[in-house]
């Protein structure tokens, strides 16, 4: 497996055994949890599950959404990265609620990105993100990410984007 690389305030690493504590605090958070599924904090077995998950999904896909550690406090404050989806993969971000409004996430999926499309050379990217999640809205349109269409999930109106992987100089479009 890959990791992407580095960014000016991030770092992202593999998962480890010993992190479920800091990520059932996020997950656990309701505001964090707000626009996510149906909505509901995740109890720890959930929280467990899902890195179980995503330790599989890196070993047998080369990626995941890796756990993404603040440089400047040597801590980890969320997750960014990708999961298998019908359509080509998904990107998706996380973050502990007192780490929002830094600009974090979209330098963390900027690098995202670039890993997916250079490194694990995937041609379609796309995102779900639940109507009223204005943050991850403004995200993807940092991202230039295109509106492709929309549906019901969990009974929420969910919109669906995505990027396609950019085009050499010189290839033809
Ligand atoms: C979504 C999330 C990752 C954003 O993290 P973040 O580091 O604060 O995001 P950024 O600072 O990179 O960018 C957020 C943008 O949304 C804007 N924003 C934040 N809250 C907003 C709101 N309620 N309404 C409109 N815009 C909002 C910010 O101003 C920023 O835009 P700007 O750079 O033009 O100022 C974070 O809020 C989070 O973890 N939410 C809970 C989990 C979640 O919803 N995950 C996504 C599921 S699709």
């Amino acid at each position: 497996m890959t990791i992407p690389p580095p960014t000016k305030r991030l770092t992202f690493r593999d998962w480890s055994t010993t992190d479920l504590a800091t990520f059932h605090a996020i997950c656990s958070d309701p505001f964090v949890m707000e626009f996510v599924g149906t909505g509901e904090p995740w109890s720890l077995d959930k929280t467990q599950q899902f890195i179980d998950r995503a330790r599989e999904m890196s070993e047998t896909l080369g990626y995941c959404q890796w756990p993404l550690i603040h440089t400047g406090e040597s801590k980890a404050i969320g997750f960014c990265g990708f999961i298998p989806a019908p359509d080509g993969v998904e990107i998706g971000w996380r973050l502990a609620r007192q780490y929002w409004g830094q600009g974090l996430a979209t330098e963390a999926a900027r690098a995202v990105l670039k890993h997916g499309f250079e490194t694990l050379r995937i041609q379609h990217i796309i995102a779900t993100v639940q109507s009223s999640n204005r943050a991850s809205l403004r995200i993807i349109k940092k991202l230039q990410m295109k509106a492709d269409s929309s549906f019901l999930r969990y009974g929420r109106e969910v919109l669906q984007f995505s990027l396609n992987t950019p085009q050499s100089p010189g290839q033809p479009s």
